[in-house]
């Protein structure tokens, strides 16, 4: 058995066997979420392989169990590239994800970000990413899997139903382009100037890597960033990880009602 099999084995003798229709990834200042998860919260440090979380406003547990009806798995912290190196860091968890019977994975994260119409507060839902950190978690995959078309990588579909979610709620949920920067250095203003002038609308240290693992793995992946900051260089605010963690609840709440809408949609 495979590393991911013998893990969901262990996870589902502690939060039961039914399938687990979707996964969640919680990003910097959202890891709260998942505590209104009804089922339990099994600590990382007991499932050998994944990863060791070391970044402050992260919830380093995995949650299983109902949201809003569904049953899902809720992870409240991810690994970044930037604490270890490793953009693979995502592929362990998402392949436990598969192995208790996920087909989809919505992911969140907090990003800056590059337009002003979108400012702090708001929620963005992914169209499209720049990968502009040159990495990519599938080096090394031995098939011709590795091969993973990426036109329509933020999946058409979930991103439509969690518009309907959205507009459900009265909330805002504009779409756009978000860029890719290993971190864990901010930008600077000149690459912010220059990802605008790419087509970036937001940029973040995350989630790009674990978009590029979901379709490896044939799972239909969407984004959503809530917006903690504008990007280097276009407000006087200073640029810190405690403003990021400090920011995050505004957005998350908004977060939080299209997710729960969301869910409650899939009943
Ligand atoms: N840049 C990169 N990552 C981020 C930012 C940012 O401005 N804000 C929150 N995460």
């Amino acid at each position: 058995m495979s590393d991911a099999h013998v893990l969901s084995e262990l996870i589902r003798a502690r939060a039961g066997s039914a399938p687990v229709r979707l996964g969640l990834v919680l990003g910097s200042g959202l890891g709260h979420l998942a505590h209104a998860v009804d089922g339990v919260a099994i600590p990382y440090a007991d499932l050998p392989g994944f990863p060791h979380v070391g970044v402050s406003g992260h919830n380093p547990n995995l949650h299983v169990g109902t949201l809003e009806g569904v049953r899902v798995a809720v992870f409240g912290a991810r690994e970044h590239y930037y604490e270890s190196g490793n953009p693979r860091a995502m592929l362990l968890p998402l392949q436990v994800l598969r192995a208790l019977g996920a087909d989809r994975l919505i992911l969140t994260n907090a990003a800056g970000s590059l337009r002003p119409d979108i400012p702090p507060g708001s929620v963005l839902l992914l169209s499209d990413h720049i990968n502009y950190s040159g990495l990519n978690p599938l080096i090394g995959e031995q098939t011709d899997a590795r091969f993973v078309p990426m036109t329509d990588a933020h999946d058409p579909a979930l991103r439509a139903a969690l518009q309907a979610a959205a507009a459900a709620q009265g909330v805002d949920l504009p779409e756009g382009v978000y860029a890719w920067y290993s971190g864990p250095s901010f930008e600077t203003p000149a690459e912010i100037r220059m990802l605008k002038t790419l087509g970036a609308d937001a940029v973040g240290m995350s989630t790009v890597p674990e978009v590029i693992l979901a379709r490896f793995l044939g799972l239909n992946v969407a984004a959503i960033s809530t917006i903690t900051n504008m990007a280097a260089g276009m407000s006087d605010e200073k640029i810190s990880h405690a403003h990021t963690k400090a920011m995050a609840p505004l957005g998350a709440a908004k977060l939080e009602r299209i997710l729960r809408e969301f869910l409650a949609s899939l009943r």
